[in-house]
């Protein structure tokens, strides 16, 4: 079921939100060459309890880290660990989510870490570029279906795979509602948008083929092909205009 949030619901995933945007924001500064992933989450579940929150994913279907880091060919659900050092080149995606007074925000980025090679660094642009295409399409009266006509749109010139796999969804009192989202276009429809609706759209884009797998930890998501992928999402609400990026700061 999909729910259309109250004003009082929105003005709480808007304050989740601001957390989470600021928290990003905070990570972008705290990674670096030498870092490990571990210190990442733990720096980010410090950041996010100063806000009196907590981290969704923490636990969340069992979830063994406080945010979901991913390196390079990790696509997404990386497992925050004291073994995985941060170096030169790095591409570092950050998954995050934050519960303020029982609402949810979702929010993902890609960070380039010192000399990130060139196609790598469009991969990464080009991604968070498709995540705004998508916004033109999140409008009152368009089809779930829009936004992943989009994505697909705007990035099959450069000739990426999008991955299928996971898709984004909607969000509000629990992390994952309906409906889903994918990144691509779909032969049906879905649900027709309105107002107060409230989605997180994240576009998972790789390097090289779309195909993806869990590695033997069980919750890594990597590419088949061992190439790059990139990784953006935002929590977003529907108005009566142009959407509103609650996590985004
Ligand atoms: N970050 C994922 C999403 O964007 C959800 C993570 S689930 C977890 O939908 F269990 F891995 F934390
Ligand atoms: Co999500």
């Amino acid at each position: 079921m999909v729910t259309i949030k109250s004003d009082r619901e929105i003005e709480l995933m808007r304050d989740a939100g601001k957390i989470l945007g600021l928290v990003h924001n905070a990570i972008a500064d705290f990674i670096k060459p030498g870092v490990t992933t571990y210190e990442i989450d733990k720096f980010a579940e410090k950041e996010v309890k100063k806000h009196n929150a907590s981290c969704s994913f923490y636990h969340l279907y069992d979830f063994p880290g406080n945010f979901c880091i991913s390196v390079n060919d990790e696509v997404i659900h990386g497992i925050p660990s004291k073994d995985k050092i941060i170096k030169d080149g790095d591409i570092v995606k950050i998954d995050g989510g934050v519960n303020y007074k029982g609402y949810q925000s979702d929010a993902a980025r890609t960070h380039l870490v010192g000399n990130v090679k060139e196609e790598v660094r469009l991969l990464v642009e080009r991604t968070r570029q498709a995540f705004f295409e998508a916004m033109k399409y999140a409008k009152v009266g368009n089809h779930i279906n829009d936004i992943g006509t989009a994505i697909e749109m705007y990035i099959e010139q450069f000739g990426y795979g999008i991955v299928e796999d996971y898709v984004g969804h909607g969000i509000g009192q629990k992390v994952h509602e309906d409906p889903e989202i994918p990144n691509y276009a779909t032969v049906k429809k879905g649900i027709k948008i309105k107002k107060n609706m409230t989605f997180a759209i994240e576009p998972m884009i790789n390097l090289g083929t779309y195909e993806v797998y869990t590695d033997v930890d069980e919750w890594t998501v990597k590419t088949v092909d061992g190439l790059p992928s990139s990784h953006y999402e935002n929590t977003i609400v529907i108005t009566d205009n142009e959407p509103e990026i609650l996590s985004l700061i």
